[in-house]
């Protein structure tokens, strides 16, 4: 698709319902993401969401999949101890879910890691830029690499991870220019998130894109649905139709 030019169009998903819509809409790749720890699990932060959690996820939503290509976040705590941790943690999401790759955050910090998942066969995306998972290293959710330095090292890590074997990378919360330098520089994918439009597709996460959350307002997050609205307005008229004996009707029953 990149070298057709064709953009490509990436959400998350967490359960069968859900990626079941999503990959009916046409939907190129599905995000198993560890943000699943915030907006499925109420989690501050994408730390607390454990390898299991993950596993569970991922399986309802291959079960729902046809087309799409399924991409599982390997969490926090299950690949940077060792390479042998991040291949028994890749092995253990691509056996239990049937999902189609992995996912894992860093550059540099995780080569070992990724040489050793792809050596085994489980293809491997990268993610760069703002990563959650090292949200108290950071301190904040700003944008990163604004500053030369960290902008030349995270230009280095892509490379790199193009160089491990890896078949695409996130780039999150960067200056436009520097995703548009990156993926002008890797022949892999880039998928970007809050990372401007010059990249070779976007990804969101479905519960913002749809209007779920409300109170989650970054500037890169275009709202496609008010669906908290729709679903407040719905649970409202079901619930005052059971409290006037409205629901079920005679022809509501058996
Ligand atoms: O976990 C996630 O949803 C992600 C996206 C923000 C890229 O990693």
């Amino acid at each position: 698709m990149k070298n057709r030019g064709e953009k490509i169009a990436m959400l998350t998903a967490y359960d069968y319902s859900m990626a079941r819509i999503i990959d009916g809409a046409g939907i190129d790749v599905i995000l198993v993401g560890d943000s699943a720890s915030n907006v499925m699990a109420g989690n501050e932060t994408t730390l607390p969401i454990t390898l299991d959690q993950m596993i569970y996820h991922a399986t309802s939503v291959v079960k729902a999949v046809k087309r799409a290509l399924v991409v599982v976040d390997i969490p926090f705590g299950y690949y940077q101890g060792s390479s042998g941790e991040a291949l028994r943690s890749s092995i253990r999401i691509m056996k239990e879910s049937g999902a189609h790759a992995v996912k894992m955050e860093g550059g540099s910090e995780v080569k070992d890691s990724v040489l050793r998942i792809l050596s085994a066969g489980v293809p491997v995306m990268g993610h760069l830029g703002l990563t959650p998972q090292s949200i108290y290293k950071f301190g904040t959710y700003s944008v990163r690499a604004k500053e030369e330095e960290e902008a030349n090292k995270l230009l280095e890590d892509a490379l790199l991870l193009q160089e491990c074997g890896c078949f695409g990378i996130v780039l999150e919360k960067i200056p436009a220019e520097l995703a548009k330098k990156v993926a002008a520089s890797v022949s892999i994918p880039v998928i970007g998130i809050g990372a401007g439009p010059d990249v070779d597709g976007q990804v969101l996460v479905m519960q913002d894109m749809l209007g779920i959350t409300k109170d989650f307002k970054p500037r890169f997050l275009r709202r496609y649905a008010d669906l908290n609205t729709i679903m407040t307005n719905a649970i409202g008229n079901y619930v005052a139709d059971v409290k006037a004996r409205e629901f079920p009707n005679q022809e509501e029953k058996y």
